[in-house]
């Protein structure tokens, strides 16, 4: 080999190993911070955080002295906490960010459009401005006065969407298509716009763009965010088409002068630009529509087979609609239209505790922070472990959710476990992560107990009777497990149904 080939090699394996350096390189855990667990591998770090989570936590948690441990997700390093003392830290502490943690551990927002100026975009790094305007928009959407003001709209919702069902002539549905829709109709109207929500086609391409932006962010795509994947152009593309639907309704809304009676209207009112609008609308359908939109199918089908739970929600319904419109001539569909606001909101506990249980059984995954301070933070009182600066933090909830010392038979969906006589949720102080804990209770919280309640009642209403059945009818006893092992809230592997009988 001549001199000139051989500088030739070593400027290559230079260039590599600087490359190589540059974009796999991690900062390395401190002595202090938790043991790294042996549930690894070499460069990429734990990817059962992303294949198995629960199992990955579990073992992870079995091998450490504390339950708390130190992992790399690609480049990320990762404190997974767990136990009463590191969730309370994990809950509480106003270093941990919560923004900058799920921005990204969830793959973050799509880039809808590159605009300079945007000070919430992605390639500005400023999650926390962006998680400030995104919340202050929220509270003002889902107000009392807001929810109040919407509520005929919802309910006129509601009852077209189950009067679909009733002209269905199978009488069969699967909930977590037609009940998912629903949901998605009442977010798109609460957090964003009345066009859309009022055009089948348009909504249902949204439903679309937004479930590709869920299924798109992959264990490679979060944990290397540079690495140009066929996935990354999905979700970007699906954000692109996002933009342009909002895009065509706020700039005829410019051009006709019309003005909308919605949040999208709130929203340009305030000077928000496409951009922030079509990335709040993102953000606001995964703080919602997930959550809601599975867990009102589940109750459903936990309600569906169930002699003991079905009967008392169905008498709950009546007993509200007895005391607001107590004209028995009247159909119960037609009774619920007068029930107020306060009602919906206050007058359904047994409902409340059926969800309560599904959203237990469902939430499963981790909840993510991200020390944000310049300094480490004590895990433990005695200081001994500390989350290191920048690094981030991941609880699973399994950690209460799924502890049979803090729920009996946590497997099982069980509503009366709330009541007042066994109180599980309250055996400790955080034990019941449902509706978020510390320092970020859940903002969407009124909005989303509110359209259960709405959507429960109405489906008792509508339907004498249903039942879980597969695609043709048959019935089916079991209902499909949930994946421990998921994300977040997720549709049930297996297909399953229900079968209704239309109220006379
Ligand atoms: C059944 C439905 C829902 C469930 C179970 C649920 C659950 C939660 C939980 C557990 C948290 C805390 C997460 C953490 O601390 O890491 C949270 C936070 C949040 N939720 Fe919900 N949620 C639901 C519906 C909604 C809806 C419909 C919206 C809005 C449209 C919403 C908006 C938010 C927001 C903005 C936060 C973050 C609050 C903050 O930054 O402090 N949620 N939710």
């Amino acid at each position: 080999m001549d001199s000139t080939t051989l500088a030739a090699v070593f400027g290559l394996l230079a260039v590599l190993s600087s490359a190589y350096i540059y974009l796999f390189s991690r900062p390395a855990f401190p002595r202090n911070a938790p043991a790294l667990t042996p549930e690894a591998f070499p460069i990429i770090g734990s990817l059962q955080f992303f294949t198995k989570r629960w199992d990955f936590f579990q073992k992870a948690t079995a091998h450490s002295s504390t339950g708390n441990f130190s992992f790399y997700a690609g480049q990320y390093p990762i404190i997974g906490v767990a136990g009463p003392e590191a969730r309370k830290v994990f809950l509480e502490n106003k270093g941990l960010a919560f923004a900058e943690g799920y921005a990204a551990m969830l793959g973050g927002s799509p880039k809808v459009k590159k605009e300079a100026h945007n000070p919430f975009s992605e390639d500005a790094g400023q999650e926390s401005g962006f998680s400030a305007y995104f919340n202050k928009r929220l509270v003002n959407m889902l107000k009392g006065n807001q929810l109040k003001k919407g509520l005929p709209q919802l309910l006129q919702d509601a009852r077209a969407s189950l009067d679909k069902l009733v002209a269905e002539p199978t009488n069969v549905t699967d909930p977590f298509d037609s009940i998912y829709r629903m949901v998605f109709q009442f977010t798109m109207r609460t957090i964003a716009c009345n066009d859309i929500a009022d055009d089948p086609t348009t909504l249902s391409k949204c439903l679309q763009y937004f479930e590709t932006i869920d299924g798109t962010a992959t264990p490679w795509s979060i944990m290397y965010p540079w690495m140009p994947l066929w996935s990354k152009v999905q979700r970007t593309t699906a954000g692109a088409k996002l933009y342009m639907v909002f895009k065509r309704v706020v700039d005829g809304r410019k051009k006709t002068s019309i003005r909308g009676d919605d949040p999208l209207q709130y929203l340009i009112d305030q000077g928000d630009d496409i951009t922030s609008i079509v990335t709040f609308v993102v953000g606001a359908l995964f703080a919602g529509q997930l959550n809601s939109g599975i867990n009102a199918a589940y109750v459903l089908m936990y309600l569906a087979n169930n002699s003991y739970w079905l009967p008392r929600v169905r008498e709950e319904v009546i007993s509200v609609a007895d005391r607001y419109c107590p004209d028995e001539s009247m159909a119960l569909k037609d009774r619920l239209v007068r029930v107020p606001i306060e009602a919906w909101e206050n007058e359904f506990p047994l409902v409340d505790m059926c969800l309560k249980d599904s959203i237990r059984l469902q939430m499963s995954g981790t909840a993510f922070r991200k020390n944000v301070t310049d300094h480490e933070i004590p895990i433990n009182k005695s200081g001994t472990e500390v989350i290191p600066s920048g690094a981030y933090v991941a609880w699973h909830v399994g950690d209460i959710h799924y502890n049979p010392e803090i729920y009996t038979n946590p497997d099982e969906w069980d509503p009366a476990r709330y009541m007042p006589d066994r109180a599980e949720d309250k055996k400790e102080q955080y034990g019941f992560m449902g509706w978020g804990l510390g320092r970020h209770p859940c903002l969407g919280m009124r909005f989303a107990k509110l359209e259960m309640n709405v959507i429960l009642a109405f489906f008792v209403a509508y339907f004498d009777t249903f039942t879980l059945s597969d695609a043709q009818g048959r019935e089916v006893t079991r209902i499909p497990p949930t994946n421990r092992n998921n994300h977040t809230a997720r549709k049930p592997e297996e297909k399953i149904y229900i079968k209704y009988k239309v109220a006379a």
